[in-house]
C-alpha cells in the first residue's frame, strides 16, 4: 500500500534533484590557496580527512571547506567570512549530527540554486531569513555573498541571542509569534524561510505571508519551502508511518487543500501548539494563498531534501525579475 502511494506521487511530482552547488563550489574555490596549509594541519590533528588533492568531487569540496574552516579558522574567516563556532547543545539548530558543522550548506546551495534559476541572485541585497533559528543559513549566505546585508529573526530568544553574540556576519532580532515584524514597509530585497511555512496553521501562514509582502519592496523575492505531495512521499519512507495516515493526509489534501496537525516541538517555542505543527498543502492551495501578493518566479517541487517544495515568489507591484 505504501509503495503504491509512493509510486502514485512520483508519477505526479517526479524525483527532485539539486543539480548545482554554487555555495560549496564558490567557497572551495576561494579557500583553495590554503590547501597546502590545510594538508599540513591534517598531519598534526586527528580528523576524519585524508590530505586534499584535486577536489574533483562535490563531497571532497564540501569536506575541504569544513576542514579549512576548522583547522585554519582565522585564515578561512579572512578569505570567506566562514565561522567554525557551533551553538552549544541547549541552543536551537536543526542539523546536529556533524561535529564539523559550519552552517547550513544544503539550504544555502538550494536557495542560491533557485534564485539563479530565476535570475534573482543579484549583489547588494538586503535579505532576511525568517525563522532563522541560531543563524545556520545566514552565516553560510553571508560567506557566499559578501555584498548582501543579512538579517535573521526567530521567536526563540536564546537562539537569537546566541546568533547575535557569535555570528558577526549577520544581524539578528527577536520576532513575536504573530506579525508584525519590527521592520519598515518595503525595506527588504529578499526573504528566505526554510521549514517555517511547513509548520504554520493555514490562517497563520496567510497572516505571515501578508507580513512578508509588507516588508518586501515591489519586485523583491520570497524563497519559501513548504510541504506538499513530496512530504507525503518522504513520510512514506519512515517505517513507523502507517499507510492509513498517509491516506488520511492525501484525502484532506484533496478535500481542503491542506492537512494540519498541531505539534508542540521540544526546544521551539512552547506557546505555539495551536498555530504551529505539521502543515501540508495541495500546491494549488499554497499558490492560491501566495497569488494575493506575489507572482511565481520559480517552483521546485521536492527540492528541499525530497521532503519540501521550494517556491520563489516575487512581490507584485514593481519591476519584473
Ligand atoms: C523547523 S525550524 C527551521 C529552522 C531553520 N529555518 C532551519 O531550516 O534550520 C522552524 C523555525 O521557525 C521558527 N518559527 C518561526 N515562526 C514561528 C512561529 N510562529 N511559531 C513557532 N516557531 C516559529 C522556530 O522557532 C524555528 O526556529
Amino acid at each position: 500500500m505504501k509503495d503504491q502511494i509512493v509510486s502514485n506521487i512520483e508519477a505526479v511530482a517526479g524525483k527532485p534533484l539539486l543539480t548545482t552547488h554554487p555555495v560549496i563550489d564558490t567557497l572551495a574555490g576561494r579557500l583553495r590557496p590554503l590547501a597546502a596549509r590545510v594538508n599540513a594541519e591534517l598531519s598534526r590533528n586527528r580528523t576524519p580527512w585524508q590530505p586534499f588533492a584535486e577536489l574533483a568531487s562535490l563531497d571532497s569540496r564540501r569536506s575541504f571547506v569544513k576542514a579549512a574552516t576548522h583547522l585554519l579558522p582565522q585564515a578561512a574567516f579572512d578569505t570567506t567570512r566562514l565561522l567554525a563556532v557551533q551553538p552549544p547543545d541547549d541552543i536551537h539548530r536543526m542539523q546536529r549530527s556533524d561535529p564539523y558543522w559550519i552552517g547550513d550548506f544544503f539550504s544555502a546551495n538550494m536557495i542560491v540554486h533557485a534564485l539563479r534559476a530565476c535570475r534573482l541572485d543579484r549583489p547588494d541585497q538586503t535579505v532576511l531569513d525568517i525563522g532563522c533559528s541560531s543563524g545556520s543559513l545566514v552565516r553560510m549566505l553571508a560567506a557566499y555573498e559578501g555584498s548582501w546585508s543579512l538579517h535573521g529573526c526567530d521567536p526563540i530568544a536564546s537562539a537569537i541571542d546566541w546568533a547575535q553574540a557569535h555570528v558577526p556576519t549577520g544581524r539578528f532580532f527577536h520576532m513575536n509569534l504573530k506579525p508584525p515584524l519590527d521592520l519598515d514597509d518595503a525595506s527588504l530585497d529578499g526573504v528566505t524561510a526554510i521549514s517555517v511555512w511547513s509548520h504554520h496553521r493555514p490562517d497563520a501562514a496567510e497572516l505571515w505571508m501578508a507580513e512578508v509582502a509588507r516588508v518586501l519592496r515591489p519586485g523583491g523575492w520570497f524563497a519559501v519551502t513548504f510541504s506538499s505531495l513530496h512530504h507525503v512521499r518522504w513520510l512514506a519512507r519512515n517505517p513507523r508511518v502507517r499507510a492509513a495516515e498517509l491516506e488520511a493526509m492525501l484525502r484532506s489534501l484533496a478535500q481542503s487543500g491542506n492537512h494540519f496537525v498541531p505539534v508542540r516541538y521540544k526546544g521551539e517555542d512552547a506557546d505555539t501548539d495551536v498555530d504551529w505543527g505539521q502543515s501540508c498543502y495541495a500546491r494549488e492551495r499554497f499558490f492560491g494563498m501566495a497569488y494575493a501578493w506575489f507572482d511565481v518566479a520559480g517552483y521546485f517541487p521536492g527540492l528541499n531534501q525530497g521532503n519540501q517544495d521550494v517556491a520563489v515568489l516575487v512581490r507584485r507591484g514593481g519591476g519584473q525579475p
